[in-house]
């Protein structure tokens, strides 16, 4: 691995009390690019900007995918990652139906835990605080024929992070708009699943909206995921939440959700969650939360849902009351080191 590190560090003028996520980036970065047919040396640079040429083919045909994954300090100033080896799998998955060759497993987790490692003062410790940490790969070559690329950057980039979408939020239940559909790429975390998310989402905030709850392409009678999150629904004491396929993607948060839901007993339905059984739900106030999960935002707790012409309240719980926020805490409290960790989630960098 080259190692070349920041000549003017920024670390000693961040302030971790006051930051907005997404915007201040880690003195930092991983590189290592893809040419000739296979992977070159993994290097740690300062960050910043890279050249290219707008002839680039990842930003003409969209060859990109990425990755989210978090790293926490906790009180006595030990990091660890979460999940990471999912990451690692899950970024393949993506490069796979893209057509981009895969990283070698061993070149992923290398950089992630030097990065990590070297850049550990700019992890936030505190409620909520992390560092995200962004792994992404992309086509290089500098042509316009639509074709494979046969060049590649795997980059790691990571800001700071803090609740993202911490307040309630308001969804719309998509009856036209969808992010998937059968035979695509919305299993995988492909940049320009979210490219096309955009402009639905726009229509959704000009209507007063926050995010849109993606329903299927065909019919638009079953939830899928919501905004960039997995959607979980809980009716009475059930939770329901919808199955993973080619359209859905396999979120890490969504997984740890799941077994711990099972851990307490919970009743956990994965399978088709049908529109019109939520809006009975609501309607017969059976409905008790709706929320998403994700990486970035952990949980994201739903207060109303915008169903065709209607905007349909949903009851506020108290903490106690609330699965998504135990769940919630039963997450973070293993990501943070303050809770044993049974399942072996928690990697020491
Ligand atoms: C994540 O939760 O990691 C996401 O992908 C959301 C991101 C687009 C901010």
């Amino acid at each position: 691995m080259i190692i070349q590190k920041s000549s003017n560090p920024r670390i000693s003028s961040f302030d971790p009390t006051s930051f907005s996520f997404g915007n201040t980036f880690i003195d930092h970065m991983i590189i290592c690019e893809y040419n000739n047919g296979k992977w070159g040396d993994l290097q740690l640079v300062p960050y910043g900007p890279i050249g290219f040429t707008p002839a680039m083919m990842g930003v003409n045909y969209g060859q990109a995918c990425f990755e989210g994954m978090k790293a926490y300090k906790d009180k006595d100033g030990k990091v660890f990652l979460f999940r990471p080896e999912k990451n690692a799998e899950r970024i393949n998955k993506s490069a796979k139906r893209l057509a981009i060759p895969e990283i070698p497993k061993e070149i992923f987790m290398e950089g992630l835990k030097t990065l990590v490692d070297i850049d550990r003062d700019w992890i936030p410790h505190g409620e909520g605080m992390s560092l995200y940490i962004r792994p992404l790969l992309f086509a290089t070559e500098e042509a316009l024929k639509a074709r494979v690329s046969e060049k590649y950057l795997f980059a790691i980039v990571a800001t700071p992070a803090k609740s993202y979408y911490a307040a309630p939020v308001s969804v719309k239940i998509s009856d036209h708009y969808s992010r998937s559909a059968n035979g695509g790429v919305g299993f995988a975390k492909a940049a320009g699943n979210y490219a096309a998310s955009f402009y639905p989402t726009q229509l959704a905030i000009e209507e007063g909206y926050d995010q849109i709850i993606w329903t299927d392409d065909s019919t638009h009678e079953y939830f899928e995921e919501s905004g960039t999150m997995n959607v979980f629904v809980r009716i009475n004491d059930t939770i329901y939440t919808p199955k993973t396929s080619e359209k859905i993607l396999d979120g890490v948060t969504r997984d740890s959700f799941l077994q711990l839901a099972k851990r307490r007993n919970l009743e956990v339905v994965v399978g088709d969650v049908k529109v019109s059984d939520v809006i009975a739900a609501q309607r017969n106030e059976t409905l008790k939360e709706v929320w998403g999960v994700g990486t970035a935002v952990v949980t994201s707790i739903f207060e109303a849902l915008g169903y065709n012409d209607e905007h349909l309240l949903l009851p506020k719980l108290s903490e106690e009351e609330s699965f998504a926020a135990m769940l919630k805490k039963d997450l973070t409290d293993i990501q943070t080191n303050q809770a044993e960790d049974p399942f072996g989630w928690r990697v020491l960098v």
